[in-house]
């Protein structure tokens, strides 16, 4: 008799703390998924934010409109690979074509802005001196 009641009073405590253990995992979980919450605060992107040289207004209404021009600027290729880029965003994404003057402009100011990235500008970028 005596034995089992220890059993059964044994089993409630195991049972209590790992319905706390449970709940307290699950709280935490909840606590981590709200911190992860991510800060987002929208910003609208406008050409003065990226580097000034002839043609970027061009470059960066061209290719605005459907991704940030974040994602252009992310890119150092060269020129021939930039040239391939646009001629892509037309075939393959339904960018209106590029042609004549228009694409020598915007192409320019992408080969000469964003070129391939060279060791020296690999790593650490001070973000301050960078635009
Ligand atoms: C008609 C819509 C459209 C326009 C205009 C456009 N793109 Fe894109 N672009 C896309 C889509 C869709 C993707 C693929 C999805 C994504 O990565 O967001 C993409 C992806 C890219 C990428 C990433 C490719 C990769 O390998 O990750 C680059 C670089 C790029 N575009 C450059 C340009 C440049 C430069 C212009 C302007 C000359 C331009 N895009 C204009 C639709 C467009």
């Amino acid at each position: 008799m005596k034995a089992q009641k220890k059993k059964r009073a044994a089993f409630a405590v195991r049972s209590f703390f790992s319905g706390l253990l449970f709940v307290c995992a699950f709280a935490d979980v909840n606590a981590l998924a709200q911190q992860q919450q991510p800060q987002f605060t929208p910003q609208a992107e406008d050409p003065d934010s990226y580097p000034d040289a002839p043609g970027r207004d061009d470059a960066f209404y061209a290719c605005a409109g459907c991704h940030a021009f974040r994602l252009v600027a992310n890119q150092g290729l060269s020129r021939e690979r930039w040239d391939e880029t646009i001629s892509l965003m037309s075939e393959r994404h339904g960018m209106p074509k590029l042609e004549g003057k228009d694409r020598e402009i915007i192409l320019n100011y992408l080969a000469k802005t964003y070129p391939p990235k060279t060791d020296q500008n690999r790593g650490f970028q001070n973000p301050f001196l960078k635009q």
